[in-house]
């Protein structure tokens, strides 16, 4: 039996009570913490925690940390990613720097179509080892799970190798993967002149292709002006339910067009973006499960509004954020810099973003009975800050790296001075 202690850390975050699912409203500000505390690893799991006075007799089969003046914290989970793509877009960045809009880039076959052309051509090999690097840096810098999209195949050949790139990386590396069939991103050019055709191919040969190889979780569509509709949204989300797929889906990233109502109609996991939120839009949210999901590094990148945090933790819900890394929209996979962002855009308190990227970006994703928390039998999924005054330092002192070590399933993956 693998055994590790964790000891003297200046406290425990996110010491939720077995079976607590999300925190909702203002709930997420109030985390619960076990101050200067200890947490024993066994197998992978957390086997037992509590504070350095109630620290039983251990035995001497066990790794050792001192965590002095060191916050632990449960590991990163991003529920909204892209990270299976063929190449980076900084000459479309270069054209919003000077004054293209994103919708601008779209429309010269920039954007989506731009990446689904370079993906086409490239090599599940090559694509896997880009996308690997990705994932070590992202777990370098704290993230334990992680949502990837397909979505710049938009064909059934290209859309399936994205989702095997991503079964693989989950098959061989050590953070949880969920997969998610987005080939309803952008409307593929063959398809310009019948729209009808590429969702029938999406709803009668690609989602029960999927489903049958179990090569995805959740299903999703860019529901949004220009893009796909609310009644193209619903056909996908309704054949996705049939196979046991639930919708995580892209709306009101520019316009709202009713994507918030039909996907809480249609049962869906989250809803993401939110940039552009009317009343009636979190109105419809309130007494449903779908988990409002804000992406901060997206507008920070593109230059939009930020979503509602404030307003839909008043209303009680529950807020996840992501990363949405991205070659088009969010070029980094860093939820630390997304921390920061929630708390200086968003306004979000350092406690109720901490919530909301760890405990409920897990729920977004299906995963909060295994990780998001610190609490007996789920996933030792950890982060190890460096010595820190505060937990506000972590989004204070933006841009600073403050992780010293990560833990995937007890496992080290970034070893800083703590095991030195
Ligand atoms: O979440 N909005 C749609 N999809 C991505 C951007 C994709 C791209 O530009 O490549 C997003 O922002
Ligand atoms: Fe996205």
């Amino acid at each position: 039996m693998s055994r590790l202690l964790i000891k003297n850390a200046k406290a425990l975050v996110g010491t939720h009570a077995p079976g607590v699912a999300i925190a909702r409203g203002a709930e997420m500000a109030r985390m619960p913490q076990v101050g200067n505390g200890w947490l024993l690893v066994e197998n992978g799991r957390i086997a037992a925690l509590g504070g350095m006075e109630t620290l039983p007799a251990i035995g001497s089969d066990v790794t050792v940390i001192d965590a002095t003046g060191r916050y632990v914290l449960p590991g990163w989970c991003d529920p909204h990613t892209h990270t299976v793509f063929a190449a980076p877009r900084e000459e479309e960045f270069v054209d919003k720097i000077n004054g293209l809009s994103y919708q601008e880039i779209a429309a010269r076959g920039g954007g989506i179509l731009n990446s689904a052309r370079k993906l086409r051509e490239m090599d599940e090999e090559a694509l896997y080892k880009q996308a690997h690097l990705r994932l070590e840096e992202m777990m370098r810098q704290g993230t334990v799970a992680v949502e990837i999209k397909s979505g710049y195949g938009l064909t059934v050949e290209s859309e399936l190798k994205m989702l095997r790139v991503a079964k693989r990386l989950k098959d061989s590396m050590p953070l949880q993967v969920k997969t998610t069939l987005l080939a309803a991103h952008a409307l593929p050019p063959e398809y310009k002149e019948d729209r009808t055709a590429y969702i029938d191919l999406i709803c009668e040969t690609l989602i029960p292709q999927v489903a049958a190889e179990g090569l995805a979780d959740f299903v999703d569509v860019f529901c949004e002006t220009n893009y796909f509709t609310v009644a193209e949204m619903e056909r996908v989300l309704e054949t996705g339910q049939r196979h046991d797929l639930r919708g995580k889906v892209h709306v009101n990233q520019f316009t709202s067009i009713g994507g918030v109502q039909a996907a809480v109609k249609h049962g869906a996991l989250s809803v993401d973006h939110l940039e552009v939120m009317a009343p009636e839009d979190i109105d419809a949210l309130v007494g449903h499960d779908t988990v409002p999901t804000l992406l901060p590094s997206c507008s920070f990148f593109l230059r939009i509004p930020y979503g509602p945090a404030r307003q839909l933790m008043e209303r009680g819900l529950p807020v996840a954020l992501a990363t949405d890394h991205n070659p088009g929209s969010t070029p980094s996979g860093n939820m630390n810099l997304v921390l920061s962002l929630a708390c200086i855009q968003l306004r979000m308190l350092p406690e109720e973003a901490i919530s909301a990227m760890t405990l409920n970006s897990a729920a977004a994703m299906d995963l909060s009975a295994e990780l998001g928390s610190l609490t007996v039998g789920k996933r030792a999924s950890l982060i190890i800050t460096r010595e820190v005054p505060s937990l506000a330092y972590l989004p204070y002192a933006f841009g600073s790296d403050h992780i010293d070590t990560v833990l995937i399933d007890g496992t080290v993956v970034r070893a800083g001075t703590l095991l030195a």
